[in-house]
């Protein structure tokens, strides 16, 4: 792979990617998906996996792309619990250490300015993997990729971002990515206590990118390319709003689901609760469990070999 893909040295946020940039990591995937990954392209690297926070997809995509490219993996799933954060190290010096061991760490953390600070005292790259309600890059990248290979182009896209906005990384992270494709306009469909926060729409408003705000999806449902679903984030809210949201304030079930159009796009970054009803799942609109997925893992491989190779 050419290793100019990304000039980048870390993987905090999605603002600094440009359209270029994301079309040359896009093509890598494709370069990927042609040939086949079973390759030795990461032989003799190492990742670390650092996971304060729980996860199956993530991580185990990380994993599994390192591995496939002949790379290996070393890392803790709970790192909370099973490293010497229990005794009270800091982040910023088990980065330090962990530069020694691996060469590219991918951090999972509750603080929205944890991948900012581990850059700042790691010797290797840090690839965000999600921080708290900050960001979670590469699952963005996963989607607008994911989005490009249905519909080839993703300029004047309408795009739904549908759940608790407020609370959700990846829809911060995907409306950044999706605002740098002309024409696109964003919908943001959550209850008014869910809002999508203030610093997304001043970064809309500023950079004159179209964006509304819904109550509800079933306006807009048959005149949408993407509906991008997600959970209620009920770990990240007080008691009060925990008890309020326990049941998700709404559902995509298969009678509202045929409703859209026949090339639109049912997307879930996943985990999902009761927002997004199983009996979707069988419609071609559904990406969730398969599309969603499989481009994960060529993304971060393609993703993993740009940044291990530079
Ligand atoms: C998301 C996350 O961790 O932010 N999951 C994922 O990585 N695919 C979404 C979520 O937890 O709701």
């Amino acid at each position: 792979m050419d290793a100019q893909v990304l000039p980048m040295r870390h993987v905090i946020e999605t603002q600094p990617f440009t359209p270029v940039e994301l079309e040359r990591l896009f093509n890598a995937a494709d370069v990927l998906r042609k040939n086949g990954t079973r390759d030795s392209a990461l032989h003799g690297r190492i990742m670390c996996s650092l996971f304060y926070e729980s996860s199956t997809r993530t991580r185990f995509s990380f994993e599994s792309a390192m591995l496939r490219r002949g790379g290996q993996v070393i890392g803790t799933e709970n790192a909370g619990e099973f490293s010497s954060s229990v005794k009270g190290e800091s982040l910023e010096d088990a980065i330090r250490v962990i530069g020694y061991y691996a060469d590219v760490i991918v951090l999972r953390h509750t603080d929205e300015k944890s991948s900012k600070r581990a850059a700042a005292v790691s010797q290797v790259p840090i690839i965000n993997a999600g921080s708290g309600k900050g960001q979670h890059p590469t699952q963005a990248l996963l989607d607008v990729y994911t989005i490009r290979r249905r519909r080839g182009d993703l300029s004047n896209l309408r795009v739904a971002l549908m759940g608790d906005l407020k609370n959700g990384r990846t829809v911060r992270s995907l409306a950044y990515l999706l605002g740098k494709y002309p024409g696109v306009q964003l919908y943001f469909v959550s209850p008014e206590e869910l809002r999508i926060a203030q610093d997304i729409r001043a970064h809309f408003i500023e950079h004159k990118i179209s964006f509304h705000e819904y109550p509800e999806i079933e306006d807009i449902i048959d005149s949408i390319d993407v509906l991008y679903v997600t959970r209620t984030q009920l770990e990240r809210m007080d008691e009060d709003d925990r008890e309020k949201f326990a049941t998700a304030s709404y559902r995509l079930h298969r009678g509202l689901a045929q409703r859209m159009k026949e090339d639109a796009i049912i997307m879930h970054p996943l985990p999902r609760n009761d927002e997004l009803s199983t009996d979707v799942d069988t419609l071609p609109q559904a990406v969730y469990l398969n599309e969603q997925i499989e481009n994960g893992l060529l993304i971060r491989m393609a993703l993993l070999e740009s940044l291990l190779t530079q």
